[in-house]
């Protein structure tokens, strides 16, 4: 199984979409609509509507909710990363220019807030009251993650099980919420629904885990992202954490000003880079990955295996992959 193959097996849906993602951009403000356009033209992969997608059919369900509720997903997904990318001071997002660095950090915000709002008011339309409080806690969850962790913002001694944390609310519990609906709508047993939900979750945390790796390690070509964003950021993330729990006196007390300056330069990523290769860092935190995603496949096994129960196995490699 390839990514293309999972996405043929959708395709129908995916298109599908597509184009409610870009049917609703419809303000008579025509500023939001181009912002809008200019994310949603960017590519992306999708992530979260392909999960609730496979979900769904691996429950049993094959209507236009799946479509529409993908479409929410999808919007909360681009808000969040349009008001992260403000945050974050980010100049390049999806291989081109980030919003705020073509449109300034005023109009991104506010658009942000568009999507939102516009995410919520489709998913009032699809009028089911779990799946909204699903989405709405989501929602609220992701800024209190990412409110949490500027609080913990160049935090050298930051605890692994609060990296964890900000991990989970900030991008784990939006594919955990993408997982638990594909089951909802599916009508399937309550034990069968909490799986996928729990599936989501680890996998979410694998996927945040990988991406906080390649921010160090990654080439920028397939990322399309700048590497070494967290550390300018003082993102305490696990590389970085493994690392420090490793390192000797002198080089613990070298991470830690650098850390804390919170103004890293190029010559100390490439210090730091250095360290991560003397401990070898990355075999550490991919093997800490793998458990995450070996765990993942065991919370599917509750369901009869086919298709997209596979398909869905191999997202969850698919989204730590290094070179994706
Ligand atoms: C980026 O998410 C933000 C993280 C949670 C790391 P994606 O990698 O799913 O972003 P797009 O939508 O494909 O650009
Ligand atoms: C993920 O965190 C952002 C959200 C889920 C909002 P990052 O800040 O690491 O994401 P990237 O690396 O900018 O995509
Ligand atoms: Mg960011
Ligand atoms: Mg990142």
């Amino acid at each position: 199984m390839d990514i293309n193959y999972v996405y043929q097996m959708i395709k129908t849906e995916v298109e599908s979409v597509e184009k409610e993602l870009l049917s609703n951009l419809d303000s008579d403000v025509d500023m939001v609509n181009e912002v809008a356009s200019y994310v949603f033209e960017s590519g992306g992969k999708r992530l979260r509507p392909v999960f609730m997608i496979l979900a769904s059919k691996l429950a049993g369900y094959s209507g236009n909710r799946a479509i529409v509720l993908s479409g929410v997903v999808e919007y909360i997904h681009t808000a969040t990363l349009l008001h992260d990318d403000v945050i974050d001071g980010a100049k390049f997002r999806r291989g081109r220019k980030s919003a705020n660095n073509v449109f300034g950090n005023d109009i991104t915000v506010l658009c942000g807030d568009f999507l939102y709002s516009r995410a919520f008011m489709n998913l009032v339309k699809d009028g089911d009251p779990k799946v909204q409080m699903i989405l709405a806690n989501a929602a609220k969850t992701m800024s209190e993650g990412e409110v949490f962790q500027l609080v913990k913002t160049a935090e050298f001694s930051l605890k692994l099980e609060d990296y964890l944390k900000i991990i989970y609310s900030k991008t784990a519990v939006l594919f955990s919420a993408c997982c638990e609906i594909g089951g909802i709508l599916g009508k399937i047993k309550e034990e069968k629904v909490k799986n996928l939900a729990e599936f989501g979750k680890v996998v979410g945390l694998a996927f945040q885990m990988s991406d906080d790796i390649l921010d160090y390690l990654g080439e920028p070509e397939k990322t399309g992202k700048k590497p070494g964003t967290d550390l300018n950021e003082g993102k305490m993330t696990l590389p970085l954490i493994l690392l420090r729990d490793l390192a000797d006196r002198d080089e613990k007390k070298k991470l830690r000003d650098i850390i804390v300056s919170e103004s890293a330069t190029d010559e100390d990523l490439a210090y730091i880079i250095s360290l991560m290769e003397k401990y070898d860092i990355k075999a550490k935190a991919e093997n800490f990955v793998d458990d995450y995603v070996n765990k993942s496949k065991e919370l599917l096994k509750i369901f009869p295996e086919n298709e997209y129960r596979d398909a869905l196995e191999f997202l969850a490699e698919y989204v730590i992959q290094r070179d994706r």
